[in-house]
C-alpha cells in the first residue's frame, strides 16, 4: 500500500507517491498558467488547478502501476492564503483565484490598519494587517462580481483556500472543509478559539454561510468520487505547504525549526502549545492540528530567495542555468565586501516594508560575476538568518539546528554559508520532498497506515550536516555589514 500526496503549489501541481518507509516511489509534476491581468495582480484558473492536480495524480498512479485500491490514503498540501470562490450548485468559480503575491487589496488593507483594525487582527489571528492573506481578497470578489454578495448570503457561494476547492472537487461537490493551518491563513479565524471569528467575519464583510468547515490536519475528511480513484480512496490528511513541510520534516517538539529555499524562503519554528506573540515582525501560525489540538509556529518568509539566482540568470545574464552559480560562487573565497539585498518586490519578515528595493553595495573595481554570484547566496543566507534571530528572540532560546529543504537546498555552498552565518548546524535529510511527505504522514497517521508518531521519527534520515566553519567574529562582522546594507534597501520607493 503507498500513500499519495498531492502538492498544489504556486508554480506547479505535483503528485508524488510515498511508500511505508516515506521513500518517494513516483513523482508528475505540471506547471500551471500565471496570469497577470494588471501590475501587481496575480491570478489562477481554478479550473487549470483542478486539472493539473488530477492530471499528474492520474500520471503517477498510471507511470507506477498503482492502482486505487493500492492507495491507503491522499494526503493534500497546498500554496496557502489563495482564494477561490465558487457555486455551490454547480460547482463553477465565480472569478478567477486570486493569488496570495496579489497586491490589489493594499488600499483595503492600509485602511484597516490607519482605523487600528490591526491589533484586533493581530491578537485573533496572530498574522499581520496584510493584503497577503485570504480575507481581503475574499471580500474583493464579493464587491467585484455583481450580485455574489448577496448569493453568498443565501448561501449558495462556497469560499475556500486551494485545499478546499480541491476538496470539493475531489468529492463531487459533496465536502466543504479546510484544516485549521489552511484557515489560521485566511484573517478571519481565531488561532485561540479554533472558530471562525464573527468579528472579523463582519470587518472584512465576508458571510459565514460561505465558509468551510474546519478539521484537523490528520483526519478522514471523507471519499473520492472523482474519475482518479472513484470508490474508497479516504482524504486523510490536510496542510498548507509550509505546515506540512514542518511535519515532514519531523520538527515535532518546540525550538526545531525547518527553512525551505524556493523562490522565496519560509521558516517555521515549533512553539508547541503556545502561541507566541511576536515582538519582532514574524506571524503566529498553528503548525499543525491533530487529536483536536493544536500545535502552533512562529514563521517567516523571505520574499526573493531562489528568485535572485533567477535574477542572475535572466535578468543580467550573468549564468546560464541556476545551477551554475554554485560553481561560480565558489571560484571566490567570498563576496569582496559586495552585499546584495534583493528586495525586488519590498522586504518581508521580520523587516515588512513594501516600500524597499533591491541595492547593491560595496562595489569595488575588482568586483567580479563571481562575487556578485557569492552575494547572491549570501543574501539567501542572510535573510534566512535574520528570520531565525528573530524566532530565537521571540521564544527566548539561543541558536538552533535548522533543517532545511526545498530546491535550493541542494546547494552545498548555500548551505555552508548558512551555517556559518547563523553559527549552527544546518542538516539536510536524504528526503527533501519534505512538503509532500509531510502530507503524506498526516494522511496515514489517520488511517492506521502508521500507528503513531513513533513509527514515523525512524523516518527522517540525514543526508548531510553543515557545521559552521567562520569564526564566531568574522561572522558578526558579516551580519553587521548586512544590516547596514539593509539600511540602504529600506524606504526607497517612497522617495
Ligand atoms: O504562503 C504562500 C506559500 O504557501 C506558497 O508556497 O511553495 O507554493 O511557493 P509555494
Amino acid at each position: 500500500m503507498l500513500i499519495l500526496a498531492l502538492d498544489q503549489g504556486t508554480t506547479s501541481s505535483r503528485a508524488i507517491l510515498f511508500d511505508e518507509a516515506g521513500a518517494v516511489r513516483g513523482v508528475a509534476q505540471r506547471e500551471f498558467r500565471q496570469i497577470y491581468p494588471k501590475p501587481g495582480w496575480v491570478e489562477h484558473d481554478p479550473s487549470e488547478i483542478w486539472s493539473s492536480q488530477i492530471g499528474v495524480a492520474a500520471e503517477v498512479l498510471g507511470r507506477c502501476e498503482v492502482g486505487p485500491r493500492d492507495v491507503a490514503a491522499i494526503g493534500i498540501t497546498n500554496q496557502r492564503e489563495t482564494t477561490i470562490v465558487w457555486d455551490r450548485a454547480s460547482g463553477h468559480p465565480i472569478h478567477n483565484a486570486i493569488v496570495w503575491q496579489d497586491r490589489r487589496t493594499a488600499p483595503l488593507m492600509d485602511r484597516m490598519k490607519a482605523d487600528g483594525s490591526e491589533a484586533l487582527l493581530r491578537e485573533r489571528t496572530g498574522l499581520v494587517a496584510d493584503p497577503y492573506f485570504s480575507a481581503s481578497k475574499v471580500r474583493w470578489i464579493l464587491d467585484a462580481v455583481p450580485g455574489a454578495r448577496q448569493r453568498a448570503e443565501r448561501g449558495e457561494l462556497a469560499f475556500g483556500t486551494v485545499d478546499s476547492w480541491l476538496v470539493s472537487r475531489l468529492t463531487g461537490g459533496k465536502l466543504h472543509a479546510t484544516d485549521a493551518t489552511n484557515a489560521s491563513r485566511t484573517l478571519l479565524f481565531n488561532i485561540h478559539t479554533r472558530q471562525w471569528d464573527d468579528e472579523l467575519l463582519g470587518l472584512f464583510g465576508v458571510p459565514r454561510a460561505m465558509l468551510p468547515e474546519v478539521r484537523d490536519s490528520s483526519h478522514v475528511y471523507g471519499e473520492v468520487t472523482a474519475d482518479l480513484a472513484p470508490g474508497n480512496v479516504p482524504i486523510a490528511g490536510i496542510a498548507g505547504d509550509q505546515h506540512a513541510a514542518l511535519f515532514g520534516q519531523q520538527c515535532r517538539r518546540g525550538g526545531m525549526l525547518k527553512n525551505t529555499y524556493g523562490t522565496g524562503c519560509f521558516m517555521l519554528m515549533n512553539t508547541e502549545g503556545d502561541a507566541i506573540a511576536s515582538s519582532r515582525g514574524l506571524i503566529t501560525t498553528p503548525a499543525w492540528s491533530l487529536g483536536g489540538k493544536l500545535t502552533y509556529a512562529l514563521e517567516g518568509s523571505v520574499f526573493v530567495a531562489g528568485a535572485a539566482v533567477q535574477w542572475l540568470r535572466d535578468g543580467l545574464g550573468l549564468i546560464e542555468s541556476a545551477s551554475d552559480i554554485e560553481p561560480l560562487a565558489d571560484s571566490v573565497e567570498d563576496a569582496g565586501g559586495v552585499y546584495l539585498v534583493p528586495a525586488f518586490t519590498g522586504l518581508g519578515a521580520p523587516y515588512w516594508d513594501p516600500h524597499a528595493r533591491g541595492v547593491l553595495v560595496g562595489l569595488s573595481r575588482g568586483a567580479s560575476r563571481a562575487h556578485l554570484a557569492r552575494a547572491v547566496l549570501e543574501s539567501i543566507a542572510h535573510q534566512s538568518a535574520d528570520l531565525a534571530e528573530a524566532m530565537e528572540a521571540d521564544a527566548g532560546l539561543g541558536p538552533r539546528t535548522l533543517r532545511v529543504d526545498g530546491g535550493a537546498s541542494c546547494n552545498n555552498l548555500l548551505m555552508q554559508i548558512q551555517a556559518d552565518l547563523l553559527q549552527a548546524p544546518v542538516e539536510r535529510p536524504v528526503v527533501t520532498e519534505t512538503t509532500a511527505l509531510g502530507a503524506a504522514f498526516l494522511a496515514g497517521l489517520a488511517v492506521g497506515f502508521w500507528k503513531d508518531d513513533d513509527e514515523l521519527a525512524g523516518s527522517w534520515t540525514l543526508d548531510r550536516r553543515f557545521e559552521p566553519r567562520m569564526s564566531p567574529g568574522h561572522a558578526a562582522e558579516q551580519r553587521r555589514q548586512w544590516r547596514r546594507a539593509v539600511e540602504r534597501a529600506k524606504g526607497w520607493a517612497e522617495a
